[in-house]
């Protein structure tokens, strides 16, 4: 049994038993292919499936925001023939998506440069974008062609362009100021980042969203990963002792 009574968490309550915000590290499809003798690229495509069971459940639960990784600004390091397979995968969520976002009532939303991207995926994205916007409730933001060294370099280079207009001074940039420079504009922090596939480190994502983040990391390869899981993250994540620097009363 799962350990979230989905009817009770359907609407989001004052006293949250669930994070408002999850951000997932969607790590370990290649060796989940490779176990099985099957291309990296058939792990993405199962990884993608999870995902869409993922955002629905965490939906059920009441979370607000959950922000996936699914392509970072090293991964272009990977073989042609691998990103090629990616970018084909995303174009065809998108079109999955916008098809059936009226009945997910999933808002989707993009972080990362997508000037990278492909016209093609642009263009969905956009279109994406645009639907999304007529939906409440529940928002997934999927990291595309996002690192969070090069979120911040943006940020910062807006703000000097700013200055440069005449629009603000140095002086006058704040954490709050800076927050809304990023992709992340407009989201809270997450409180919650897990990393499923065993490895033990952040590879570049939401560098400044996560300083007071709780941590969750788990063998788990991605394709394998199950609403079960996210109850176990959020298990953990309320014993957690969360003092933002300060002293317990
Ligand atoms: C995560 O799975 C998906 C992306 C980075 C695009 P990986 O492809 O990194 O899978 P492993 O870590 O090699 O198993
Ligand atoms: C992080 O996974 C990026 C995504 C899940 C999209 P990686 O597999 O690229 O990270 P490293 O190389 O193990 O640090
Ligand atoms: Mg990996």
């Amino acid at each position: 049994m799962l350990f979230f009574n989905r009817k009770a968490h359907k609407a989001p309550t004052a006293d949250r038993t669930v994070p408002q915000h999850i951000a997932i590290i969607m790590d370990g499809n290649g060796r989940w292919a490779k176990r099985r003798g099957l291309p990296r690229s058939a792990g993405h495509a199962a990884g993608s499936e999870v995902f869409r069971t993922i955002a629905t459940y965490c939906r059920e639960i009441g979370v607000k925001y959950l922000t996936v990784y699914a392509f970072s600004t090293e991964n272009w390091r990977r073989s042609e023939e691998e990103v090629g397979a990616l970018m084909a995968l995303f174009e065809k969520y998108l079109h999955e998506a916008i098809e059936t976002m009226a009945k997910d009532h999933i808002r989707l939303h993009f972080f990362g440069d997508l000037s990278r991207l492909s016209p093609t995926l642009r263009e969905l994205i956009a279109k994406t974008d645009a639907i999304s916007e007529q939906y409440e409730g529940f928002q997934a933001n999927i990291c595309l062609n996002y690192g969070g060294r090069d979120e911040i370099l943006h940020a910062a280079r807006a703000f000097a362009r700013q200055c440069v207009e005449g629009k603000c001074t140095p002086d006058s940039l704040d954490e709050a100021a800076f927050s809304d420079l990023l992709y992340s504009a407009g989201v809270p922090d997450p409180e919650l980042v897990i990393r499923p596939g065993g490895e033990k480190r952040t590879s570049n994502f939401l560098m400044w969203q996560s300083a007071y983040s709780e941590f969750y990391f788990t063998d788990v390869l991605w394709p394998d990963f199950t609403p079960h899981d996210i109850d176990k993250a959020i298990e953990s994540f309320l014993r957690r002792d969360r003092r933002f620097g300060g002293v317990k009363a």
